[in-house]
C-alpha cells in the first residue's frame, strides 16, 4: 500500500477532490478543470475553461538558499526547503502550452535544487531572464521545481501546431530555443539548452505548468497518470546513453555494466539492454534489489554492499586490487569484460568503471552523484583504447523514440511509491538518502492512484504484472515514509 492508500485505510484522511487554491475562485476553477478531465470532456469544452490566475506548486525560496550552510550534504533535509503553496500563473508565450498536471515525479535534480547544491538554482533563472521578454517571467523568488509530468493540455499559444486543448500528454524536460542555430543538429548541443523545472521555472511538481510545445509527447493510453509521469526524464536519458548514436550506440550482444540498476536511470537501462539484445550486469546494494532485477530478467547481479567493495582506501587513494576483485566478479558472471559501463555515481565508482571496461570499451557518463571531481588511472584508459563518452538528457527525437517504446509496451514504467504533492519533501528525502527503488511518483491534480488509463485492452496486452512490478515490490519491501 502506498502512503496515500495507507492513510486512507487507516482513516487518517480523506482527500477531497481538489482542496487547494488560496482564493475561492481558484478552487472552483481548478475543480472545474479536474471535473472536465475526469468526466472525459471534449477538447472544445476544455479549451473553454478559464485558467486560474494562481495554482498550487512545490517550490524553494530565494531567501532560504543559505538555510543549510555549513551542513554536510546528507543532513540537508528537503522537507525543510520544499514548500507547497500558491503561485501566480505565468503569461503564455505563443510557442507554449498550459498543462493541467495530473502527476509528476521526483528526479535527482529536485534533490539538488532542494539542498541548494552544487549551486542554488536561482542563478539559472536569472540568466534565463536576461535572454528575452519571455525568459524574464522565470526570475521569481520562488523556484517551482519538477522535471517530469503527465496531464492534459488546457490552452495553447498561437504558434502551437501539433497539440491542442484536451490532449493527454507527457512532458520531457529539454527546454531549447529553436531560434538558435546551434540547436538544429542535436538540440542537446544548443548553447542555451536547459532542463525544465531545474534551470527554468514553472516545473512539473504543481497543479499547472507552462511548457514549450516541443516538450509535449502523447501520453501512452495504457498507463495511469502516475505511471505515465515517471518516465520521460530518466528513460530518455538512459536511451541517449545506451541506444542513441550520440552516446554509446549499444549493439546486440553487448554486455553492459549498470550502476544503480534498480534506480531511476538504471531501471530503464536494464530494460533497454534486454530489449536491444544485450547482456546487463546490474549493480545494486541489497538482496531485495537483486531479486527485483532477477524478476526483470537481469540474471547477472552484483550486490555491492554484500561484496563490500572499497574502491577508495581513504579520501585520496584508490585501491586497484578492489577494482580487480570487482572485474573478476563481472567475468565470473558473464565470462567477459563489459563492452559498455553505464556510469553515474561518479567519484566513488569512476576508477573502477574505467578499469573494468573491456579493451576498446566505452564508459558512458551522465552524472556524478557521489562527487564530480573524478579520478581514474589514465593508463587503463589509453593503453586499452577505452573511451569515456559524455551524455546529458536527450533531444526531442530521442525522447520521442523512448516514449514510443513505452507506448508500445516494450519498456514499462518503474514506478515504486506514490506520494501526494503535500509530501514532496518526504519523497525527495527518500531519493536523497537512497531509500527508494525506481521512480517515486507524485499525484498533483489527480485525486487518487489508478486514474488516466484510456486503453484498458492495451494495458492487458502489455500485462499488469510487468506494469506494476516495481510498485508491488516497493509495497512489499520499502517503507514509504
Ligand atoms: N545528465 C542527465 O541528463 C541526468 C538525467 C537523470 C539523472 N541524472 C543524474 O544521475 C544520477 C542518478 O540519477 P537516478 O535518477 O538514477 O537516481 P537514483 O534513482 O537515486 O538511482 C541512483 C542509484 O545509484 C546507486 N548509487 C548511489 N550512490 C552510489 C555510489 N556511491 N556507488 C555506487 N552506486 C551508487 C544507487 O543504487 P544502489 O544503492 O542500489 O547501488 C541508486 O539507486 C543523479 O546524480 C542524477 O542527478 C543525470
Amino acid at each position: 500500500m502506498g502512503p496515500i492508500a495507507a492513510d486512507v485505510a487507516a482513516g487518517g484522511f480523506e482527500r477531497p477532490l481538489y482542496q487547494c487554491g488560496k482564493a475561492a475562485g481558484t478552487f472552483r476553477l481548478m475543480q472545474d478543470i479536474l471535473d472536465a478531465i475526469t468526466s472525459g470532456a471534449s477538447g472544445e469544452d476544455i479549451a473553454a475553461l478559464p485558467v486560474p490566475e494562481s495554482y498550487r506548486a512545490a517550490y524553494v525560496r530565494r531567501d532560504e538558499v543559505d538555510m543549510f550552510e555549513g551542513m554536510p550534504s546528507h543532513e540537508k533535509d528537503p522537507r525543510k526547503s520544499l514548500h507547497i503553496g500558491e503561485v501566480a500563473t505565468p503569461e503564455l508565450a505563443p510557442n507554449e502550452a498550459v498543462v493541467a498536471v495530473m502527476a509528476s515525479s521526483i528526479n535527482f535534480n529536485t534533490v539538488w535544487t532542494s539542498i541548494f547544491e552544487p549551486l542554488p538554482t536561482f542563478g539559472f533563472l536569472d540568466r534565463l531572464a536576461r535572454e528575452s521578454y519571455w525568459g524574464e517571467r522565470h526570475a521569481l523568488d520562488k523556484h517551482i521545481v519538477g522535471s517530469d509530468g503527465s496531464g492534459v493540455v488546457l490552452q495553447v499559444g498561437s504558434a502551437v501546431r501539433n497539440f491542442r486543448p484536451g490532449d493527454h500528454v507527457v512532458m520531457h524536460c529539454n527546454y531549447v530555443d529553436d531560434q538558435d542555430p546551434s540547436s538544429h543538429n542535436d538540440s542537446m548541443m544548443a548553447a542555451n539548452q536547459r532542463i525544465w523545472g531545474f534551470e527554468t521555472n514553472f516545473g512539473g511538481l504543481a497543479d499547472l505548468t507552462v511548457v514549450k510545445a516541443n516538450q509535449l509527447m502523447p501520453k501512452p493510453a495504457h498507463l495511469t497518470w502516475e505511471e505515465a509521469a515517471v518516465n520521460a526524464l530518466c528513460a530518455s536519458t538512459s536511451y541517449r546513453m545506451l541506444v542513441s548514436n550520440n552516446a554509446s550506440a549499444m549493439k546486440q550482444g553487448d554486455s553492459v555494466l549498470i550502476w544503480g540498476a534498480s534506480g531511476g536511470l538504471g531501471g530503464y537501462a536494464v530494460q533497454l539492454v534486454l530489449n536491444g539484445g544485450g547482456i546487463p550486469v546490474g549493480v545494486v546494494s541489497s538482496p531485495e534489489k537483486a531479486k527485483l532485477l532477477n524478476k526483470m530478467g537481469c540474471e547477472a547481479v552484483i550486490d555491492r554492499k554484500a561484496e563490500g567493495y572499497r574502491f577508495w582506501q581513504d579520501d585520496h587513494n584508490q585501491d586497484e586490487s578492489e577494482w580487480r576483485r570487482f572485474g573478476k566478479k563481472i567475468r565470473s558472471l558473464i565470462g567477459n569484460d563489459p563492452d559498455i559501463v553505464f556510469e553515474h555515481p561518479g567519484r566513488q565508482t569512476m576508477g573502477a568503471s574505467v578499469f573494468v571496461a573491456k579493451r576498446g570499451g566505452k564508459i558512458v557518463t551522465c552524472a556524478a552523484t557521489s562527487g564530480y571531481m573524478i579520478e581514474y588511472d589514465n593508463r587503463h584508459l589509453w593503453m586499452k583504447l577505452k573511451q569515456i563518452v559524455s551524455s546529458h538528457f536527450a533531444n526531442y527525437a530521442e525522447a520521442w523514440e523512448m516514449n514510443r517504446l513505452i507506448d508500445s509496451g516494450a519498456i514499462v514504467p518503474i514506478m515504486s511509491h506514490v506520494y501526494a504533492l503535500e509530501d514532496v519533501g518526504t519523497a525527495a528525502l527518500k531519493v536523497h538518502q537512497n531509500q527508494h527503488e525506481g521512480k517515486l511518483a507524485v499525484l498533483c491534480l489527480s485525486p487518487e492512484e489508478g486514474l488516466g488509463v484510456t486503453d484498458q485492452e492495451k494495458r492487458e496486452r502489455v500485462g499488469e504484472d510487468r506494469l506494476t512490478l516495481f510498485h508491488r515490490h516497493a509495497l512489499e519491501t520499502v517503507p514509504p515514509m
